[in-house]
């Protein structure tokens, strides 16, 4: 056995930083010897690769992969005579005019499909059209990377895609910001202008062409006119360019208002003549610089944005307005669904944003053009932890639509925390909304196969940004590549696509991927716990930034996402018989079900029925206020649970990517038991209930810091109280002072983690040290916006509350407990308490 090729490769393989800018496709050398190598093609035959086509880039990325996994260099050759042990890369129809005749019985092939065929060393991969060539190309790399050599001596695949849609929406803004981002700036917008160095939008595009996302919307859909300058329009001709290789189409987001705020006209009434031509010279423009645009979307008449409403039009014919101007050159529209009134009254009981979507579109169904997608969230309300499926899916038969995702954490721990996203949305996707009494599952709806409909299919907002691992944490990038993975075919389990992408992004050990599994499959039901149960949505700050806790903010206000808790009872009635109807806009026997708390899943319990705290569950026995606790007491410990269980991949993964994962556990950890506290406490004040174990607003490990003897340091209030330990904490007297905070630790000698929590504002970057009898224990940085690369917040609360860990201090009953804090900018050293946990205490 030889190993001279492969080794020098492995070693550099090692050495090599991984800083996860490669995410899956970092094609890591995989063991091939000799023999493995001579098994595999040794020429890779391109049909018509024209510059700059998507089979050109196959052949690229196919002689990367050779060289780069398995150490082979292969060259790329073009034309109908293929040698030998040849991997011939071509369009179907480019195929059979080499006079190379398909099997008979092959399976036909849709838009963007692939047949990927391979024996001994030979292979052929066949495209409907040039992307599906790639797409083709990358299934073969995914094969090789992940070491499956079996399947690349002998395989026989069709691959069609289930839906012809399958489109990202980035939410960027011209000024590089990104609405909901946490992940730095815009890779493609600064200043009002598209960048010059298009760089990452490239290795972006190489990316999504990877897991066979076949367009991009680029900008927020909360749009700006001036997008459409002719500059401007150039620059997004520049980003076409680049993402044409690698067969990703390139749509905008559009302002309704634009011929008014940008065109001068006085008017952007949807009918008016005028208007319509702006749209349509507008559209021309943009077909003249990039042939192969996408399309439109469209947020219109929602959230404060202007829309058909203004003149009294209707969606459907403002939708109509973009898809006309579309159509003659095969553009499609994307129309959001997204529109309700957001200055609703709760004093109504029968009030309810979740009719909306289907009270605006389902008296319009049949009016929209036939190049429109109706592009609808997941579930009716907003991204939450728990939604039932949109209604809307089972009310639209005559009308094309899509689903909308959210690969963005924006309710889900902003990539601050583990969310892995597929179960939740295999709950939506895998749904019977039982229309005409008949099995009709929501992912047979997108694919309009259902309806039989000609368009359909998947949207995902992913705000990727400028940082080098895309989305900030390297394990959100899961979600991305299984987006990509199940728009393409959502029959996929969650586990088997997590597993491919593990392998790819950090290699193939049993106990890595095992691990990586359990912490993933962990993720969902944990932040449900210790955030919002039975249906009760994410019970985040609604009017801030979504990220921590403060469950009051979802009542008394017009934007609809309420719980209607008082001291008694808790959860919307959405019943048909008493409340506000929603469960009627499903199918008779949905309806049905969701209509009686009897027949109402636990996990939505809430979302349906307004019931007392003190209501059974039916699947624990637990009351409704009980399993608040237990879940986030539950959750919690999950949370915590993930630093352990990263920590024996130790050595598994290069040094970087371990820490900076690492981080973002440890930091999880904390701010899980800053939500589980928020949350119990919040509950146990307004219903008076308390913990039948007693573990609410009862810490005996805890010393507050409002309680210790304070120089420098004055009490403050916690505002939600909540989110404050004893709704109180400590802050500097002015924010250019030192502080000092001490105590006398009343607990019995031994060893303890020592915790710290405190709140970490992004306008300032504090010093505390904490120290035993003048021996410093460690210090630490308010700095948690630039580690997190994230700015929850500027005031001390649910989403600042941090909480900082130095395990294994030897304490003794009596030493002297110092905090010394340094406040900084507007930032003023803030501490809410110290606990000293013994072994196995979380909290
Ligand atoms: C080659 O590709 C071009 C477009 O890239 C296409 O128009 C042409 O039909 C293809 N086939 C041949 C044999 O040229
Ligand atoms: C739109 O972009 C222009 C130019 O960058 C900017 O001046 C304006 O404030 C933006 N408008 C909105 C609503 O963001
Ligand atoms: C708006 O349109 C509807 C139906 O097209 C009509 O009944 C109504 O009077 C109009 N309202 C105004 C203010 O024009
Ligand atoms: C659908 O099923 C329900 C019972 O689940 C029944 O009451 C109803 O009559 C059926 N409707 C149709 C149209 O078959
Ligand atoms: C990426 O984000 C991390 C924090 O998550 C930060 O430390 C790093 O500097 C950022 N890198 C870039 C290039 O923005
Ligand atoms: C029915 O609705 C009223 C409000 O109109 C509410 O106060 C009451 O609790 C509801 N009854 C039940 C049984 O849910
Ligand atoms: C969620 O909470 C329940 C207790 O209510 C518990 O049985 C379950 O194990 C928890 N799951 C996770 C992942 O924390
Ligand atoms: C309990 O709720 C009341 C009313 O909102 C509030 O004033 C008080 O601070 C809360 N107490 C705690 C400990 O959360
Ligand atoms: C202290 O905070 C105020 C706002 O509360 C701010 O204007 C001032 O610049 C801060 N001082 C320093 C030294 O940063």
């Amino acid at each position: 056995m030889r190993w001279n090729t492969l080794w020098p490769l492995a070693l550099a393989g090692l050495a090599v930083a991984e800083d996860g800018s490669q995410a899956w496709l970092r094609y890591a050398p995989v063991h091939c010897n000799k023999h493995c190598q001579d098994a595999l093609p040794s020429h890779i035959t391109t049909l018509n690769a024209t510059k700059g086509s998507p089979l050109e880039t196959a052949g690229d990325e196919l002689q990367k992969g050779f060289r780069d996994i398995v150490g082979k260099h292969v060259q790329v050759s073009h034309g109908c005579d293929a040698p030998p042990s040849s991997i011939v890369v071509a369009t179907v129809s480019d195929f059979l005019e080499c006079g190379s005749p398909l099997a008979k019985d092959s399976t036909p092939l849709d838009e963007d499909g692939f047949y990927l065929l391979t024996h001994g060393s030979s292979a052929m991969i066949l495209g409907q059209n040039a992307r599906g060539a790639l797409y083709g190309a990358f299934e073969y790399l995914s094969l090789l990377a992940q070491g499956d050599f079996d399947a690349l001596a002998s395989t026989q695949t069709t691959e069609n895609p289930h839906a012809p849609i399958r489109w990202i929406n980035q939410w960027d803004n011209m000024d590089g910001s990104i609405e909901r981002g946490y992940a730095g700036p815009s890779i493609f917008f600064a200043e009002g202008a598209i960048v010059e160095d298009l760089t990452r939008a490239r290795e972006y595009a190489r990316l999504l062409s990877s897991i066979r996302v076949n367009a991009i919307i680029v900008n927020n859909v909360n749009a700006n006119a001036t997008l459409l300058t002719p500059e401007n329009m150039d620059g997004l001709q520049r980003i076409a360019d680049v993402m044409r290789p690698y067969g990703v189409q390139v749509g905008i987001s559009l302002n309704f208002a634009s011929p008014q705020d940008l065109g001068g006209l006085n008017t952007y009434d949807p009918l008016d003549e005028s208007v319509i031509q702006w749209w349509g010279d507008i559209t021309d423009s943009l077909y003249e610089r990039i042939p192969d645009f996408a399309g439109y979307l469209v947020k219109a008449s929602s959230e404060g944005q202007p829309g058909p409403d203004t003149y009294n039009r209707t969606l459907a014919e403002g939708a109509n307005l973009f898809a006309r101007a579309l159509k003659p050159h095969g553009g499609v529209l994307m129309f959001r669904a997204f529109v309700y009134d957001h200055h609703l009254t709760e004093d109504n009981w029968r009030n309810d944003r979740a009719n909306a979507a289907v009270d605006f579109f389902k008296p319009l169904d049949g009016e929209f053009e036939d190049n429109t997608v109706i592009q609808i969230k997941y579930g009716p309300i907003d991204f939450q932890v728990r939604e039932p499926v949109s209604p809307l899916f089972a009310n639209l038969r005559h009308t094309n639509v899509a689903i909308e995702l959210q690969v963005t954490q924006e309710y889900f721990g902003q990539q601050c925390h583990l969310f892995y996203m597929p179960p939740l949305w295999k709950t939506i996707t895998d749904f019977d909304l039982r229309v005409d009494n008949r099995s009709s599952v929501v992912r047979d709806i997108l694919s309009g196969e259902h309806f039989k409909r000609p368009l359909g299919g998947w949207a995902a907002v992913v705000n990727v940004g400028t940082n080098t691992t895309w989305l900030g944490s390297h394990l959100a990038l899961s979600n991305l590549y299984a987006y990509g993975r199940l728009a393409w075919d959502p029959t996929l389990d969650s586990v088997a696509v997590l597993e491919s992408w593990t392998r790819l992004t950090f290699g193939a050990n049993r106990h890595l991927l095992d691990t990586i599994t359990d912490l993933s499959m962990a993720s969902w039901p944990a932040y449900e716990n210790y955030t919002g149960n039975l249906g009760m949505q994410t019970l985040t700050d609604i009017l801030y930034t979504h990220y921590g806790p403060n469950p009051a903010t979802h009542d008394g206000n017009g934007w609809g996402m309420w719980t209607r808790a008082n001291s008694e009872t808790i959860g919307m009635d959405r019943t048909v018989w008493n409340g506000t109807g929603f469960s009627g806009q499903y199918p008779p026997q949905v309806a049905a079900r969701y209509e009686d708390p009897a027949t109402t899943p636990d996990n939505l319990l809430l979302w349906f029925h307004h019931v007392p705290y003190t209501r059974r569950l039916r699947e624990t026995g637990e009351t409704v206020i009980q399993h608040f606790y237990n879940a986030h007491y539950a959750g919690a410990e999950t949370a915590h649970s993930f630093v352990g269980l990263w920590d024996s991949l130790k050595g598994l993964i290069d040094t970087r990517r371990f820490a900076e994962v690492r981080e973002r556990f440890v930091y999880q950890a904390g701010h899980a038991i800053v939500w589980r506290d928020s949350v119990s406490g919040f509950y146990r004040n307004l219903s008076g209930i308390p913990d039948a174990h007693d573990r609410v607003w009862n810490h005996p490990w805890r010393l507050e810091a409002e309680d210790m003897q304070l120089d420098g340091y004055v009490a403050y209030t916690v505002s939600p109280p909540e989110a404050g330990s004893g709704a109180t904490a400590i802050v500097t007297a002015t924010n250019s002072t030192t502080g000092v905070a001490r105590t006398t630790v009343p607990f019995p000698d031994g060893m303890y983690d020592l915790v710290v929590n405190y709140y970490d504002l992004y306008g300032g970057k504090s010093e505390w040290t904490v120290y035993l009898n003048d021996e410093a224990v460690g210090s630490w940085k308010g700095d948690m916006e630039d580690r997190l690369g994230h700015n929850p917040s500027i005031y001390l609360d649910g989403h600042s509350a941090t909480r900082v860990r130095f395990a294994g201090v030897k304490v003794r009953e009596g030493d002297e407990l110092r905090v010394e804090g340094v406040a900084d900018g507007i930032e003023p050293a803030p501490v809410d308490y110290v606990a000293l946990l013994p072994a196995g205490v979380v909290d």
